[in-house]
């Protein structure tokens, strides 16, 4: 460097050097043009699920308000559907929109897309009527190419102390009512022409374990495994993938009721809680997937292997 400034500057060097630079900064601003537009559709690839409109049951809280919040930050719309219409309106709030600048970069001819939220009110536990609840629904649900079977009730008790009344609601909400609402969601789904379309049921470890007290809870939550598994064959070819999830202890309303000290206990990792955040990204994951369908992807810090 400091021989070059010492050096008489050359009046043929300092032509060519002038001719470089403007031919380097016509190279820069194109390439920045490109950039540009590439930044354009890098913020749209930000937003992989944007199109994608998922019901989530059980949305309003716990396993499912996690997995809406993972998937709305990815683009896509949620409609949440549980019991409790004041818990729905708050955890509607709790999702992510991407702005609508960021949206309607697209030219103006172009389909503008939206991501838009919303909720359904309905009592699972009443199967008969889940059909007629989701088809005076049928504005928000049309294109939905998502659907997330978390809604459900777990069980503490000896068979021998629970009531029929209360096995029935437990079948119900946990069993029925996931296979009635996939097959309502299904007609829509086939109508769908969204080329990633998957079902994702949340099962449990006591779907394939054993436990005192959760025997109706095992046989509901076994039974959604193999529905899960029957389901991926019946509808693989329609372009229908279903998966699902058997979580073990997770940190919500329903998993801190449970007892974590026998949980802990057993687990090769010795956790007590796995967050739901981390289901959420599991179910992430199995609806990128293309290739994955039928599986049941256990998360329970190795409760299950031995
Ligand atoms: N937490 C765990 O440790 C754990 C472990 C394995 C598997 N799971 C499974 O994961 C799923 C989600 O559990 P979670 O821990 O997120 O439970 P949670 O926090 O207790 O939330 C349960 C969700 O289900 C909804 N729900 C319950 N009864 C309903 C009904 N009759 N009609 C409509 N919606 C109803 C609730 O809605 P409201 O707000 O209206 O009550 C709520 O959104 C369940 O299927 C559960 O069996 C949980």
């Amino acid at each position: 460097m400091t021989f070059l400034s010492n050096r008489k500057p050359d009046s043929k060097l300092l032509l060519s050097g002038l001719i470089t630079n403007y031919i380097m900064n016509r190279v820069c601003s194109l390439s920045f043009t490109r950039k540009l537009s590439s930044t354009t559709f890098s913020s749209l690839k930000t937003f992989p699920l944007l199109g994608s409109i998922a019901l989530i049951t059980g949305g309003s809280r716990g396993i499912g308000l996690a997995i809406a919040q993972k998937l709305s930050s990815e683009g896509c719309s949620c409609i949440l559907l549980s019991k409790t219409e004041s818990t729905l309106q708050k955890s509607v709030n709790k999702l992510t929109t991407v702005p609508n600048s960021i949206l309607n970069e697209n030219p103006p001819n172009e389909t503008r897309i939206e991501q838009k939220h919303g909720y359904i009110c309905c009592d699972l536990s009443a199967v008969e009527s889940i059909e007629e609840r989701l088809d005076a629904n049928l504005d928000k649900l049309k294109d939905v190419n998502i659907v997330i079977n978390s809604a459900g009730i777990s069980q503490n008790s000896l068979l021998l102390r629970t009531k029929n009344t209360d096995i029935a609601n437990l079948i119900n909400i946990d069993l029925v009512a996931p296979i009635v609402l996939t097959k309502r969601l299904l007609k829509i789904m086939l109508k769908n022409k969204a080329s990633n379309k998957v079902i994702l049921n949340i099962s449990s470890i006591l779907g394939l374990r054993g436990l005192s007290g959760s025997a109706v809870y095992s046989a509901a939550k076994g039974g959604l495994i193999s529905f899960t598994k029957s389901m991926a064959v019946e509808v693989g070819s329609k372009g229908i993938r279903v998966n699902c999830i058997s979580p073990g202890l997770v940190k919500t309303e329903m998993g801190i009721m449970s007892s974590p000290a026998f949980y802990a206990d057993k687990n090769v990792l010795n956790n007590s809680f796995i967050d739901p955040s981390e289901i959420a990204e599991a179910s992430l994951f199995l609806i990128n997937q293309k290739h994955i369908t039928g599986h049941n992807l256990v998360i329970d810090d190795g409760y299950t292997i031995r």
